[in-house]
């Protein structure tokens, strides 16, 4: 009887053995637990300008000197729905804009709540951060609290930078990279830019592909 129900445990123990073996040895076969991503995502598609390379333009210096205060003012009015700008003005959901052009990053005025990120960003809104920010800010500082997609246009950008400086004052703008320079300079940053050129040519010969390269809005 004893021997019995020995030959029966032992029997249940050794399946159960055996089971727990091949689910282990089953899931290193298929890798069931283990989402292989692949090494590159997708693959490229002729002719599509690649993200960065339609930011190729004019630098922010010659786009500034360009700039106007009052094409800024009307841009601006996408912010007035959380920023005032005039001097002694409240904060609202954002942070009161005056002469925020060179003052320390995420310090605001009478005690604005800043998130912990923006706080702790550290340096001054000088133009190239501020264009930067602008451009889009979850970007620049992925736990802000700014829900503002941001100014794809660079024209954009440089007019309301210039109408915050226009209220409130900040440092002069940077002078404008003279042309041999700029080329240069965006030879020297932009490896890749000749292929981009490119593809953007190859993009103007297919109307659909032109299509997909057209910079977002
Ligand atoms: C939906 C509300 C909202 C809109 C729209 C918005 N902002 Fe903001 N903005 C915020 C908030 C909130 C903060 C504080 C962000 C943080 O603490 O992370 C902020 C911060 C800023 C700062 C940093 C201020 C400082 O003292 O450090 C600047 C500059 C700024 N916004 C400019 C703009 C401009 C220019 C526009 C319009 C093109 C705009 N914002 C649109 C909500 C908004």
């Amino acid at each position: 009887m004893t021997d019995r129900f020995n030959t029966i445990a032992g029997w249940v123990l050794f399946s159960g053995i055996v089971g727990l073996g091949l689910s282990s040895l089953s899931s290193h076969v298929f890798q069931a637990d283990k989402p292989h991503r692949p090494h590159e995502m997708g693959y490229p598609i002729a002719g599509v300008v690649e993200e960065g390379a339609a930011e190729a333009g004019p630098d922010l210096g010659t786009l500034l000197a360009a700039a106007d205060p009052a094409a800024g003012e009307k841009i601006f009015a996408k912010c007035t729905s959380c920023h005032t700008i005039a001097q002694g003005g409240p904060n609202g959901i954002g942070p009161n804009l005056y002469a925020v052009v060179g003052e320390p990053i995420g310090k605001g005025k009478a005690g604005f709540a800043f998130s912990s990120d923006l706080a702790a960003h550290g340096g001054n809104w000088d133009y190239e951060t501020l264009n930067t920010w602008l451009h889009s800010p979850k970007a620049m500082v992925p736990g802000t609290k700014m829900s503002f997609a941001g100014l794809s246009k660079p024209e954009d950008r440089a007019n309301v930078i210039a109408y915050l400086k226009a209220n409130g004052g900040g440092p002069d703008f940077p002078a404008p990279a003279a042309a041999g320079e700029t080329a240069a300079a965006d030879a020297a940053k932009a490896p890749g830019e000749g292929d981009a050129a490119a593809a953007g040519a190859t993009a103007a010969e297919e109307p659909a592909a032109a299509q997909n390269a057209a910079p977002a809005q």
